[in-house]
């Protein structure tokens, strides 16, 4: 078998050659996405036989570059929209690429992760610091006291802080099990199409159950509708429920809308409930020291936070983080039971739940922070909204298109301009136009049902279409970027009558 560390210098040198050609290639691709290679592609591999055999790496080398590289999506590319994950900046990538060479192992220290520890420890000690949920400086003396893990993906981010809140409302759980939760457990999270799937799910695999979460009206702005969920909030304890968790979405996937977190705090104090803040697109406001409401960072309000830097930093997959404001919450939902983690050990996999062995994720975010500084992030977020404005803009002038809100982060969902047509012919256009664009592969943007929480369409409030979505997801888009994919899309538009 050929390992690595028997190469030759020679030999890792056309090794990286061979790497740095697809790279280039890939990286270079004229246009985001080639329907026929994918098609192409795809059969290929359905029609591929068991390996009995093997073949040499130069064999493997090229079969990769001929039928899974051309079929495979371009998120790096100017022109893919629908998604905010580049994962391209360098620095990021460098880091990715020497975390699978040195493969460390961050489910302890000393024989599996010595040093890489204690990156993913700075790391979380910064993101805290950032956010204002840190009392003391430094990195902690323990694993028990970092408050915080990289996690693979924000779906797991948001279930680790359900879990903190599960453990909080029934700490008996960790021992009786469903038996300890005596009064049924109400989740609260945003409205249809704004809440993430995610919440669902979370609730359903730790045990609340879907029938328990509680979908919380929207205001005018797309936002959760305070009044609404103070009524069911008092609902559910009048009918002796026990409200568990209000999820508050700062930046859902299709608008990017930021709830009013610190307006959801004093709700959930009142009521004595948890607020977890999915901020898996808004997290990135941690790196904006303005982004505060009464001397606190707008952040600091939740009691748990997931984020995403692998959607909205350039992180490639996977890179994700959960915080808890009070590290003990963390603690109590450690992997291990093992009383004998002495306080003291730095071994992080014992505070990470659901999870063994662990990549060393943690230096992407690492080699951002230090290849950008808190500073160069926060402007890259400010140009980034400035771009977006002017996205919005060009659409709202655009003589086919409409934006369906003003964008508080990257996102724009827009629609087709609805003239004569009904909701249902509204939608169906709309996912033409998506379907078109993504065979001719020149321009990427997303397909999503919305409701109209703004009223802005001719159908009555939160009725639900199919729009299209679209996200600016670097800051080195210009006017011009903007206008050439706006081009695509009128003249696609006109193509398909
Ligand atoms: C608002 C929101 N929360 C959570 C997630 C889940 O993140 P991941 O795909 O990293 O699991 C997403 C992903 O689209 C999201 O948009």
């Amino acid at each position: 078998m050929d390992h690595l560390d028997s190469f030759s210098d020679e030999l890792l040198r056309s090794f990286f050659d061979e790497l740095r050609l697809d790279t280039q290639n890939f990286l270079h691709a004229a246009t985001p996405f080639d329907e026929t290679a994918y098609r192409t592609n795809v059969a290929a591999l359905k029609a591929k036989p068991l390996p009995l055999q093997g073949r040499p790496l130069q064999d493997v080398i090229h079969d990769i570059r001929g039928t899974i590289l051309p079929g495979s999506i371009h998120q790096h590319h100017k022109n893919y929209i629908a998604f905010p994950d580049k994962g391209s900046y360098a620095a990021a990538q460098y880091a990715a690429m020497l975390s699978a060479f040195t493969n460390q192992n961050l489910i302890a220290d000393a024989k599996s992760a010595p040093t890489a520890t204690y990156v993913e420890m700075l790391v979380i000690s910064w993101l805290r610091e950032l956010i204002g949920y840190k009392t003391s400086s430094g990195i902690p003396a323990h694993a028990l006291d970092l408050g915080g893990a990289m996690v693979t993906g924000g779906t797991l981010a948001n279930t680790l802080g359900l879990l903190g809140a599960r453990q909080h409302a029934y700490p008996e759980s960790k021992t009786e099990g469903m038996m300890a939760l005596r009064k049924t457990p109400k989740i609260f999270v945003a409205g249809s199409t704004i809440s993430h799937y995610s919440h669902y799910g979370a609730s359903w695999w730790l045990g609340f159950g879907t029938d328990n979460v509680v979908e919380v009206a929207c205001d005018s702005q797309g936002r959760m509708d305070q009044t609404d969920l103070s009524r069911k909030l008092a609902d559910s304890l009048s009918r002796g429920a026990q409200p568990v968790a209000i999820v508050a979405v700062m930046g859902d996937s299709r608008t990017n809308t930021l709830e009013d977190l610190p307006g959801l705090y004093h709700i959930s104090q009142r009521f004595g409930v948890w607020l977890h803040a999915d901020a898996c697109h808004g997290g990135v406001l941690a790196f904006d020291q303005q982004a505060t409401t009464a001397g606190k960072h707008i952040l600091s309000y939740a009691d748990s936070i997931a984020m995403d830097p692998h959607k909205q930093l350039g992180a490639p997959y996977s890179s994700s983080v959960i915080l808890f404001k009070d590290p003990k919450h963390l603690a109590a939902i450690g992997s291990s039971t093992d009383i004998t983690i002495a306080r003291g050990s730095s071994d992080i996999g014992q505070i990470t739940p659901f999870l063994g062995s662990k990549p060393f994720d943690a230096l992407k975010l690492y080699a951002l922070f230090e290849a950008l500084g808190v500073d160069g992030i926060c402007k890259s977020i400010h140009a980034r909204q400035q771009i977006t404005k002017h996205w919005h803009t060009l659409l709202a002038e655009s003589e086919h298109f409409m934006p369906l809100h003003t964008p508080d982060l990257f996102a724009q969902a827009f629609t087709l301009k609805p003239g004569r047509m009904n909701a249902d012919q509204l939608s169906e256009k709309n996912a033409q136009l998506h379907d078109t664009l993504y065979t001719n592969g020149t321009v990427v943007v997303n397909k999503f049902s919305l409701r109209d929480y703004r009223n802005l369409l001719p159908y009555g409030r939160g009725n639900k279409i199919t729009c299209l979505g679209s996200t600016i997801g670097s800051d080195a888009y210009t006017d011009d970027d903007l206008r050439a994919m706006l081009h695509v899309l009128e003249q696609t538009t006109t193509d398909i009558g």
